[in-house]
């Protein structure tokens, strides 16, 4: 995010202190320096992220209390320092923070904006790791994002939607809020006795006592800060394994069980499918969160179990359980090669229609081709959104899934799934770039895909050829 300063060693060896926003001015509010690389330096969301460390491992304890929104949070964040630092950066917006320690020894913190600016007693060398624990109360509040949605904790007239992408995490808990740093992490969360809290990865079990009930939940494998959740909410819960041994949890709103159930009761299938064409489900757990949250207006892949504003249609269940291998399994580098997420999870979609007897593929790519030149779909090309604004616009989705047809139909049906495959399987677990997956491409088609991809992912307007 802002500023990290780190001791970088100069040509004789001295120490001396090196502001890094100076070499990264776009992450600067203040534009100070040049520009350059490091860190987590995004164009389109600039504070996201921090340099200078990487959270291996988030435990996060909460307490909320939904009539009165008000929520008490411990985070501690195991880390490592990945160059010598002397201060090093959160992101947090909102909440009051009541007490920081960094090894566990009180530690001098400032807050400018989402930053939380943290300076430890000690400098911390590069390799080493520590524990940063930060205490917490308040109201959260969503963000709104540069498109006008709402994302972080969202409040219900029962509980919380808490659903983060692409800011919203740091509205919940401190971050190291950009997918580029992945962690594993554990969560113990209270609330009043009858509602339920739901989380990433497994439950590891739950007890109630003078009138509140914890849930402990661990997300083992890395996960992305912007794909946690701590959904709350009184809901029907339905646990069970799959025969694959994927532990699923679902836990719906009452008021949407009689639509989701049907839906629902089809993961298990989609998962399956899904496996056949993209390789091994990457995450040991699944499931659904079906909230009645009618201000959200979306549905979010949070690791292992998306969660979903009111009742799923079954092509978004599809689409939320393709993000699963394309966004959270393999995770963006920078925001703007979004289309890897979206495009991917609608081209999923488009697939599971073609084989189960609905609409073909060709046909889907055709009634948009047929949009004319002045359609949204033709606003900016699905590669350079252009801002964060247009991350989740139509042509990411719609346009980015034409992408994948006109690759499909480049290489034919076989190298095209073996190319998803390849994609899911080498980047498993970690990130992505856009340039990464044209060179697979053209690795395992032998051919040369370049022209392809400039028209159909970086060139302004309606694409010609088709
Ligand atoms: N990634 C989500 C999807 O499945 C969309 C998230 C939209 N988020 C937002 N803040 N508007 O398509
Ligand atoms: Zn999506």
């Amino acid at each position: 995010a802002r500023r990290t300063t780190v001791l970088s060693r100069t040509a004789v060896g001295a120490t001396v202190p090196v502001a890094l926003a100076a070499l990264f001015a776009a992450a600067s509010p203040a534009g100070a320096g040049t520009t350059g690389t490091a860190g987590a330096g995004d164009p389109y969301f600039p504070l996201a992220g921090n340099g200078g460390y990487h959270v291996r491992h988030y435990g996060l304890t909460l307490r909320y209390d939904p009539a009165s929104r008000r929520l008490d949070g411990r985070a501690v964040l195991t880390a490592r320092a990945t160059e010598d630092l002397t201060r090093f950066d959160l992101d947090f917006q909102g909440l009051k923070v009541t007490g920081l320690t960094v090894d566990r020894k009180g530690a001098r913190f400032r807050r400018e904006g989402q930053e939380l600016i943290v300076t430890p007693r000690r400098p911390l060398h590069r390799g080493q790791n520590f524990q940063v624990a930060v205490t917490y109360t308040g109201t959260p509040k969503p963000v709104t994002d540069p498109d006008g949605s709402l994302d972080g904790w969202i409040p219900t007239d029962d509980g919380a939607f808490v659903a983060g992408e692409p800011q919203g995490a740091m509205t919940w808990f401190p971050a190291n809020n950009h997918p580029l740093d992945k962690a594993s992490y554990d969560f113990t969360l209270t609330v009043p006795a009858g509602r339920t809290a739901v989380a990433n990865g497994v439950l590891l079990g739950s007890r109630t006592a003078h009138g509140r009930t914890t849930f402990r939940w661990r997300q083992a494998e890395p996960m992305a800060a912007y794909l946690a959740t701590a959904t709350i909410g009184t809901f029907q819960v339905k646990q069970y394994t799959t025969r694959d041994g994927i532990k699923v949890y679902d836990a719906v709103d009452p008021r949407e069980a009689n639509a989701a159930k049907p839906v629902l009761g089809k993961l298990p299938s989609v998962l399956e499918w899904e496996s056949r064409l993209f390789g091994p489900y990457p995450f040991r757990a699944a499931g659904s969160i079906v909230d009645h949250a009618p201000d959200v207006g979306y549905a979010l892949e949070t690791q292992t179990r998306p969660v979903y504003d009111s009742a799923p249609d079954l092509a978004t269940l599809v689409h939320e359980s393709a993000h699963q291998w394309f966004g959270d399994s393999v995770s963006l580098t920078s925001w703007k090669d979004i289309w890897l997420n979206e495009g991917f999870a609608t081209y999923a979609e488009w697939l599971y229609a073609e084989q189960h007897g609905g609409k073909t593929a060709q046909a889907e790519f055709d009634a948009l081709y047929a949009r004319p030149a002045g359609d949204e779909l033709w606003e900016f090309p699905p590669g350079d959104p252009g801002s964060g604004a247009n991350i989740f616009g139509t042509p990411v989705y719609a346009r980015g899934a034409m992408a994948l047809h006109e690759l499909r139909r480049a290489v034919g049906d076989r190298t095209f799934l073996r190319v998803l495959r390849a994609w899911a399987g080498t980047h498993r677990g970690g990130h992505g770039t856009t340039a990464q997956f044209v060179r697979l491409a053209e690795r395992i088609s032998g051919q040369d895909l370049g022209g392809l991809f400039r028209t159909w992912l970086y060139t302004p307007g309606k694409p010609h050829s088709a």
